[in-house]
């Protein structure tokens, strides 16, 4: 075959190698096959010595242009290969932007301890300390010391856990009460929150529940102040417009004692299923503090006297937000929860 026919074959070559590259590695491997050092068009280029003189230019000429074709339909090449790559990269990386993404649950707090800070806040906000007492606890402060001695009948009023003969889980807050005066000499102004047990399950009783008890000792502290702190809780916590009334009632450890209601907030005070017709709902006991209490922790009751309260944070709750089952404070659906 002579110089020229092999030109026209190397070009058709050319054109059918090139269309099918694909990759950037086969266009590497399709320069070095024909432009490389024994490439076949560089094998062209030295056959140009073995013409005679006078076809060498001629030939010489269509070589040069078939080798500055192919390296510009290189370049094309490599030029249409990168952006198809480009595009098949975009292609398999999309995002696609109108999936549904994946949300990050959200916690919430429960109400029990949205209320008890509420709680807190009211009293923090009239001056009162926060303390602490154990939840297991010595019959001593959680009867004992609050005029309850052990054949007294108030004891049948709360269904106590007994750990052993003098230990108890606290049927109540109260005897942080006693844990404070001991610790601490008068003026006294303390608010304290925790869990509590007793022995009973039903409807409106859980074996756990929680209690806020409040205790104020002073000079000529008196039952005016009771009703004036507690009476002003009441505003604070379910609205101002809220009807409070203070019931006479009994607890061993004060003297006189009393019981707070609120107007039915079901049915403002009408009278409904929830508050039994009445139009009143319990929502804390309170009193003086009995002068036998003051005996136990060396206050002297001729020149100290206050006060003491105890209420029912999930009855608070319940009230509060509306929901009719102690139960579901203590049942961790989420359905519940999520709504406060
Ligand atoms: N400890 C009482 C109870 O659990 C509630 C109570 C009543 C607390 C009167 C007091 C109080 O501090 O003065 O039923």
């Amino acid at each position: 075959m002579d110089l020229k026919s092999q030109i026209h074959s190397l070009e058709d070559d050319i054109r059918r190698a090139l269309s099918g590259i694909d990759t950037q590695e086969a266009l590497e491997r399709f320069r070095i096959d024909f432009l490389g050092k024994r490439g076949k068009l560089t094998f062209l280029v030295k056959q140009l010595g073995k013409l005679p003189k006078e076809e060498r230019p001629e030939a010489g000429k269509a070589i040069n242009r078939l080798k500055s074709w192919v390296e510009e339909a290189l370049i094309q090449r490599r030029e249409e290969l990168k952006d198809l790559l480009h595009q098949k990269k975009l292609k398999q990386e999309r995002v696609d932007i109108s999936l549904p993404g994946r949300g990050v649950p959200l916690g919430r707090e429960h109400p029990i301890t949205l209320v008890s800070r509420e709680i807190t806040e009211i009293f923090v906000g009239m001056g009162f300390e926060v303390s602490e007492g154990p939840e297991v606890e010595l019959d001593y402060y959680n009867f004992e010391a609050l005029n309850i001695p052990k054949d007294h009948p108030a004891r049948d009023m709360q269904d106590t856990f007994y750990v052993s003969d003098n230990v108890v889980l606290r049927t109540h807050t109260s005897p942080v009460q006693v844990r404070t005066m001991e610790k601490k000499r008068p003026p006294v102004r303390v608010i304290t929150l925790g869990a509590v047990y007793r022995c009973d399950s039903d409807v409106t009783h859980t074996p756990m529940f929680h209690q806020v008890e409040g205790l104020l000792v002073d000079r000529g502290i008196s039952m005016g102040d009771l009703k004036g702190i507690l009476t002003r809780f009441v505003h604070m916590m379910f609205g101002k417009d809220i009807g409070v009334r203070f019931r006479p009632s009994f607890f061993p450890f004060t003297e006189p004692s009393a019981e707070v209601d609120i107007q039915c907030v079901i049915c403002k005070g009408r009278g409904c299923r929830v508050c039994a017709q009445t139009g009143w709902l319990e929502i804390l006991g309170c009193g003086m503090v009995d002068p036998t209490v003051y005996a136990f922790v060396d206050y002297d009751p001729e020149v100290y006297s206050g006060f003491a309260w105890g209420l029912g944070v999930e009855r608070v709750a319940m009230l509060k937000y509306g929901i009719n089952d102690l139960r579901s404070f203590f049942e961790n659906d989420i359905r519940f929860l999520s709504q406060f």
